[in-house]
C-alpha cells in the first residue's frame, strides 16, 4: 500500500508524521499537476485536504477525487464524504432524504418563487450562501423587505464570496477582544485594496436564494466530529450580540459541555452516508432539541487538539487530549474496503 498525499497544511502535515511514525509508504505529489493521474500509478490510495478558499482547489478537486476513486484507488474525502463540501444547498437535500434532523431550510432558483414565500412566511430568517465558513457568508433577516433586497441582488449582480468589509470588521472585533494583533488588523486594511485571489477569481453567487428558519436563543454552537468510528466536538460560543458562533473564536472542550445526543445524531447520519469524516454544527430549538445546521468533511485541525477526549460508536468515553484524528484518516485508507 502506498499513498500519494497533496501537501497543503491542514490535516496533510500530520497524515505525514502518521506515515512516517509508522513506517507507511507514501509520496507527496502536486495535485495541480496536469500529468497527477500518470503520478498516481505507483499509489493505492490518494489524500488532499482542499480548502474552500482556495479558487484552484474549488474547480477541480471533487473532480480529481472521485476520477481516482472511479479507477478503484481509495481516497480521502471520497465521494460520499466530499460531493456536498461547501455546498449547504447539496446538504439540505441530502439531510432531507434520509429524514436527517436538519433546520427548516428553503431554497428558490427564481426571483418569483422566492417572492411567493416571502410574502406569506415568517421573520426573522438566517439568509446564507451556499459557500463559505467562519459565518462570513451567514446573516439575520428581520424583515420581508430585507429578505426581498437580497433576492433582487441574488437574481441580478449576486454576492461576492468574500468582502473586504465584513473581514475587516472581523478583525477589529477579534483585536478588540485581545484575540489577535495590530498587524492583523492592518493586514485587513490592506485587504480592501488588495483582494486575496481567492475574491478575484471566484465568480459571485447568483441565480439562488437559501434560507433557514432562524433558531432562537442559542449563545454557542456544537461541532461535533465522526472520523470513521470515533467521534470528538467542541462547543462554539456566539461573537457578542450576534448569533453566530462558527469562526468566532471562542472555544469550549469540556466533555461535559457536550451532548451526548448530538453525538449519537452524528454517529447515525454519518452511518447512513457512509462517510469518512464529518463535521456538523448543532443548535437547539425551543424545545432543547438538536438541529443541524450544516455539515462539512473539513475543518480546522488545531481547534480539536484540547478536546478531553473521544467517544467510541457505544459512546464509550476515552480520555485524553492530542489524539492522532488525522492518523484515523490514514488508518481508514489501509482497511480493505
Ligand atoms: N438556522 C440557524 N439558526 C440559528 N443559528 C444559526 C442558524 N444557522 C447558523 N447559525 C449560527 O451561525 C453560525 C454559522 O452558520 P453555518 O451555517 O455553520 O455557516 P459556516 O459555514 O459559515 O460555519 C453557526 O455556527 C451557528 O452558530
Ligand atoms: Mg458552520
Amino acid at each position: 500500500m502506498k499513498i500519494a498525499i497533496h501537501k497543503s497544511g491542514g490535516f496533510s502535515e500530520r497524515w505525514i508524521n502518521y506515515c512516517q511514525k509508522n513506517s507507511i509508504d507514501y509520496k507527496i505529489v502536486n495535485a495541480y499537476d496536469s500529468d497527477i493521474i500518470k503520478q498516481m500509478a505507483d499509489c493505492d490510495a490518494f489524500m488532499w485536504h482542499h480548502h474552500q478558499a482556495n479558487y484552484k482547489d474549488c474547480l477541480f478537486a471533487k473532480q480529481l477525487l472521485f476520477s481516482l476513486q472511479q479507477s478503484g484507488k481509495k481516497v480521502f474525502p471520497n465521494y460520499n464524504s466530499g460531493w456536498h463540501f461547501d455546498d449547504k444547498v447539496g446538504q439540505k437535500y441530502l439531510l432531507e432524504s434520509i429524514n436527517a434532523p436538519l433546520v427548516p431550510s428553503y431554497v428558490f432558483y427564481t426571483s418569483e418563487e422566492a417572492r411567493k414565500w416571502i410574502d406569506k412566511t415568517t421573520f426573522p430568517k438566517v439568509f446564507k450562501l451556499r459557500g463559505g465558513a467562519g459565518a462570513a457568508n451567514v446573516m439575520l433577516v428581520h424583515t420581508r423587505r430585507e429578505a426581498k433586497k437580497l433576492v433582487c441582488k441574488a437574481f441580478r449582480g449576486g454576492f461576492p464570496q468574500y468582502s473586504g468589509w465584513r473581514n475587516l470588521k472581523e478583525r477589529i472585533r477579534k483585536y478588540r477582544l485581545g484575540k489577535t494583533d495590530i498587524k492583523d488588523v492592518l493586514k485587513g486594511v490592506v485587504r480592501l485594496l488588495v483582494k486575496p485571489e481567492f475574491a478575484k477569481m471566484h465568480a459571485p453567487e447568483k441565480g439562488y436564494v437559501y434560507f433557514q428558519d432562524f433558531i432562537p436563543n442559542n449563545t454557542c454552537d456544537l461541532r461535533i466530529v465522526v472520523v470513521g468510528n470515533h467521534a470528538f466536538g467542541i462547543k462554539r460560543l456566539c461573537r457578542e450580540n450576534d448569533f453566530r458562533a462558527s469562526g468566532g473564536g471562542s472555544l469550549i472542550y469540556e466533555k461535559s459541555q457536550i451532548d451526548e445526543r448530538c453525538v449519537k445524531i452524528a454517529f447515525d447520519v454519518s452511518d447512513t452516508l457512509h462517510s469518512q469524516s464529518m463535521g456538523y454544527d448543532f443548535v437547539f430549538d425551543h424545545n432543547g432539541n438538536p438541529l443541524i445546521v450544516e455539515m462539512s468533511y473539513g475543518y480546522a485541525v488545531e481547534a480539536y487538539d484540547k478536546c478531553e477526549g473521544y467517544w467510541d460508536r457505544e459512546l464509550n468515553w476515552y480520555s485524553g487530549e492530542n489524539f492522532d484524528f488525522c492518523g484515523w484518516m490514514v488508518e481508514d485508507m489501509l482497511l480493505n474496503n
